[in-house]
């Protein structure tokens, strides 16, 4: 199988924001897009992207999973960055009509469709670094992907960083493409310095959210993660598991934690940590490394309650458990 995002659908949906208006939207190849080399998007990264997945059920249905959620964060993150404003109606019909274009390409468990809606300013001005861009675009890519545990489920080492931080803490809750700049600096020295995999950002010791993906800790019947605040990313899947631990009867608590009690629950024989997000769904952790020391997280091993979660969760992704909060909507 390909690596992860690699491979596109020939076609994708696409539609322009000029003389203050959205334009119809297109079909076009997603081989190339023409832009001015004075775009906005390329001197002031006025970018924003989403990414949510279709999946294909055993009666050959298509459902996109909570696509109401990703398109609230598209629009708001386009607000945030001052690009025009995106009509909800017009991006969630061109995921459904672009997944539906492609429904015969929607991979079987466990595999999906990503879908990967993109809005950038266009306006050709290299004046405007304190000004937004007038014009812009914004298009839906698709990526079918296979099985992101194909090598199973081998829990994760991740460096705890007190110091550095992931982007500017305005910038948290917006899905754009300098906040990934921003810590790749950081996340490719941990990786070449200690073995790490990802960062799990810290700073001043509030344990936050990693590269592309959010923190959760589970103590016994407990499950444990930051409150949301506009200093990190408001992950959908996140948002999922917890109302899934909810349903199973654990107590959900969303607040501050210090890398002190991570680092104190960790070692306690029962505790499982992972993270969270549309790609890895629910990954477990089993190392933390701070200060040059490692610390197991249990026994090392992947939880019990983060697998009964993750397995919850694809169980109503791919159509073997009911759906009853409404999460998936039929394209085909
Ligand atoms: C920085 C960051 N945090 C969290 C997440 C998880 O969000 P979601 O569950 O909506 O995929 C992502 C993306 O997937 C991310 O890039």
């Amino acid at each position: 199988m390909a690596v992860f995002g690699t491979v596109f659908m020939p076609k994708m949906a696409m539609a322009t924001f000029e003389n203050q208006k959205w334009s119809e939207t297109q079909v076009v190849s997603s081989d190339a897009i023409s832009m001015h080399p004075g775009a906005h998007v390329l001197h002031y990264s006025s970018t924003c992207f989403e990414g949510l997945k279709a999946f294909r059920h055993e009666d050959g249905g298509i459902y996109v999973f909570r696509m109401d959620q990703n398109v609230a964060r598209f629009k708001q993150s386009s607000q945030l960055l001052n690009l025009p404003p995106v009509d909800d109606a017009q991006i969630s019909k061109m995921i459904l009509d672009i997944v539906a274009m492609y429904a015969d390409e929607v991979p079987e468990p466990p595999g999906s469709m990503y879908i990967r809606p993109t809005h950038i300013g266009m306006e050709a001005s290299i004046g405007k670094a304190a000004a937004p861009s007038a014009t812009s675009m914004m298009y839906v890519l698709l990526s079918p992907v296979g099985d992101y545990f194909a090598g199973g489920a081998k829990p994760l080492r991740l460096l705890l960083d007190e110091t550095g931080m992931r982007c500017a803490p305005h910038m948290g809750m917006i899905k754009s493409g300098g906040n990934y700049a921003s810590a790749l600096g950081p996340i490719l020295e941990a990786r070449s310095e200690v073995q790490a995999d990802q960062i799990l950002f810290c700073p001043n010791g509030d344990v936050q959210e990693t590269g592309a993906a959010n923190f959760v800790l589970i103590d016994g019947n407990e499950i444990i993660t930051k409150a949301l605040d506009s200093s990190f990313l408001h992950g959908v899947t996140r948002s999922s598991v917890l109302t899934l631990a909810a349903d199973m009867g654990m107590t959900v608590s969303e607040r501050d934690i210090t890398v002190e009690e991570l680092l104190e629950r960790a070692q306690k024989p029962g505790t499982e940590a992972a993270l969270s997000g549309t790609a890895a769904v629910l990954t477990p952790v089993g190392t933390f490394i701070h200060n040059g020391k490692e610390y197991q997280v249990g026994n090392g091993e992947p939880g019990e309650t983060t697998m009964k979660l993750r397995q919850r969760l694809n169980d109503i992704q791919w159509g073997k458990a009911q759906d009853k909060h409404n999460w998936l909507v039929k394209i085909a």
